[in-house]
């Protein structure tokens, strides 16, 4: 099974990459290019291709920058 890596970008969408499929809350499947490398997941609420990023999260002053704790080293 491949890994899926999802990226928290700045003021941004989530970046999916690996291979997904995504419905909606009926179960029904979303159309994702198989060649894509990754899908732009819409967290601002503005995009009008939802569930998917248009870009509309520039131009609505969308700021989120969250980080990750630190690991620790656990020796
Ligand atoms: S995150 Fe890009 S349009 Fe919402």
């Amino acid at each position: 099974m491949s890994a899926v890596t999802i990226k928290v970008r700045d003021n941004g969408p989530l970046l999916v990459e690996g291979p997904v499929t995504i419905v909606d809350a009926t179960g029904n499947k979303f159309t994702v290019a198989p060649d894509k490398p990754a899908v732009a997941l819409c967290r601002c609420g503005t995009s009008q291709h939802k569930p998917f990023c248009d870009g509309s999260h520039k131009t609505c002053n969308f700021q989120a920058a969250e980080r990750a704790p630190i690991q620790a080293e656990i020796s």
